[in-house]
């Protein structure tokens, strides 16, 4: 297995924590940071649908909560278990916008294994990043 390919594990692994039982769609994410350490995290959700966690966010605020800081991050995995590549949400992308470059790779899957790469500047063109425009 390469390195991607233990990160993906590593996310896909984690689902068995989700919370999710009122879509039944439970999603992991594995955050490779700089230092090599790997933060993961699942979806959790609520009867109040809208306060529903992703896994992403999860995985993103545990990694500031434990201390990293904007820019500490080397990689994001994301696995579900769908048949097309499961990409994150737009509140998601947006969260990544705030700690990751626009080079970091996003790595995305799906139930067949296929692995898909792309920058978070390729999910998220024409990000709103700055405040200063
Ligand atoms: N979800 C994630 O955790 N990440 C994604 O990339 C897409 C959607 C969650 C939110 C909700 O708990 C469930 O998947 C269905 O939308």
């Amino acid at each position: 297995m390469n390195k991607v390919e233990q990160l993906m594990e590593q996310a896909r692994s984690v689902r068995i924590h989700s919370y999710s039982p009122y879509s039944h769609f439970p999603v992991g994410c594995a955050i490779l940071m700089k230092d090599g350490s790997v933060i993961t995290g699942v979806n959790v959700e609520n009867v109040s649908f809208g306060v529903t966690n992703c896994a992403e966010r999860s995985a993103i605020f545990t990694a500031v909560s434990q201390g990293y800081h904007k820019g500490d991050i080397q990689a994001i995995a994301i696995a579900g278990q769908t048949t097309d590549f499961l990409p994150p949400c737009s509140v998601c992308r947006q969260v990544l916008v705030e700690f990751c470059g626009p080079e970091t790779p996003v790595y995305l899957t799906r139930q067949d294994g296929q692995i898909k790469s792309l920058s978070l500047a390729e999910l998220v063109p024409y990000a709103f990043e700055s405040l200063d425009l």
